[in-house]
Formats: C-alpha cells, structure tokens, sequence
C-alpha cells in the first residue's frame, strides 16, 4: 500500500518578525509544503498578531499560503486574503452564527478558485462540521485554545482526527485534516497514527538551526 503524504505547514507566528524573508525562505528551504498565516482580531481570540500587510509582503512567494483566520465576522474579509493569493483561507465555525452564513462563506470562497477548511476549538464537537464536510477542502482540529503559540498539545484532538479520519473515508469526501497547536515529534506522530494530514508547527520549528531535519521527521 502507498504511503500516505504527510504535509508540513509552518506557522509564521514563531518567525523572527525583524527577519522575516529570511525565516520564510528558510522554511522553503527546509521543504515546508506550506505556509501557515495566523490571523487574530483581539475578539474572537484575545490576542492580535497580523494582518494584510504581512500577507500583502508574501503576497509572491512562491508556497501555497495557508490563511488560519481567527477572526470574527470573516466574510468582511475573505476576499481581501484571497487577493493577497491565499491558496486556502481557514475561518472557524464558532466565529459564524448560523449555517446559512457558512454556506454563504464557502462558496464565496469557491467562486474565486480558493481552497476552504473550517476550524473548531478543542471544545467544539465534530459535530457542528459535520454537515459541511462534503463541500470542503480541508477540516482544522486545533490542539489548543486558539490565539497563542507554544502551548501545550491537547490530547482531545487525537480522537476528533480519528473520528473525522473514518467519516471522511467512508464518505469518500475530499478533504484534508490538518491539526494546529503544541506539534512536535512526540505529537505528531499520535495525530500521524490517527489519520491526519497536515501537520501545522510554529514554535518546534521556527529559531531551530535543525529546521530541515523537523521536517523530515515530522512528514515520515
Ligand atoms: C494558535 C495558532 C497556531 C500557533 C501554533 O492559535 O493557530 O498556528 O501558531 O504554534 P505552536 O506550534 O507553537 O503551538
Ligand atoms: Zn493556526
């Protein structure tokens, strides 16, 4: 049997800010299918980190640019980041109140060739996901509380990708599970036996002179 690809997506919020082009190509370097952009409003999440200006710098760089919007209202703004090519713009489901407006949000998306994924938070059941799986392209489970880098792996998160992980098979739906908070060797590999895809890594990968060698044991 083939082995399943492992895709590595560095979160940008563990980068040296002052240093940025050189962190971005070091992460190309070291292999990084993609590149994981945190975006925070300082309302859904209690903490700010960037916006369009920083994905208006990387707007050329040659990695898929992956948008983690954790932002209230994220209709207001999917289409400025899709003009800023995000290749997939990833808003959370407890930041849009009724199923019509995520359905409304997704074919926005959609409509201009953009890949969708929906988060959920540690406490939000797979559930509330579950009638959207089928027209995504990407599902987040995030292994901490979003908002900051370098906590600590919740383990809550293993048993959503694997439950996710079997819908998704016996559904035959096409869509990724990426994981997101306190990802290291250890980590990865329970989310890696439990069928995820993506592995999202901010501070076990930025500052480190090994980069490369993390990424390659990390997509093993
Ligand atoms: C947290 C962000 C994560 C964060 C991950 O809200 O969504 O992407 O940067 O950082 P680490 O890998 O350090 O937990
Ligand atoms: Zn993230």
């Amino acid at each position: 049997m083939a082995k399943k690809i492992i895709r590595v997506s560095p979160s940008l919020l563990a980068a040296d800010f002052l240093n940025l082009k050189k962190d971005v190509n070091r992460a190309i370097m070291a292999k990084a299918d993609w590149l994981h952009l945190d975006v925070m409003d300082g309302s859904f999440v209690p903490n700010i980190s960037f916006g369009f200006p920083i994905c208006e710098a990387l707007k050329d760089c040659p990695i898929f640019k992956d948008v983690h919007l954790m932002i209230n209202n994220p209709i207001n703004y999917v289409e400025r980041f899709i003009k800023l090519n995000a290749d997939l713009i990833t808003f959370h489901i407890e930041a849009v109140k009724y199923k019509k407006q995520v359905r409304e949000l997704i074919d926005v998306i959609h409509s201009h060739g953009c890949a969708v994924g929906i988060s959920i938070r540690p406490n939000t059941p797979i559930d509330t996901i579950l009638p959207f799986l089928k027209d995504i392209d990407l599902v987040l489970v995030m292994s901490v509380e979003p908002g900051f880098g370098g906590q600590k792996f919740m383990p809550i998160a293993v048993d959503k990708i694997r439950q996710l992980r079997q819908i998704i098979d016996e559904k035959c739906y096409d869509c990724y599970i990426q994981v997101d908070g306190g990802i290291n060797d250890e980590t990865a590999t329970l989310c890696k036996q439990a069928g995820v895809d993506v592995l999202v890594a901010g501070s076990y990968l930025f500052g480190k002179e090994d980069i490369l060698d993390r990424i390659e044991d990390l997509k093993k």
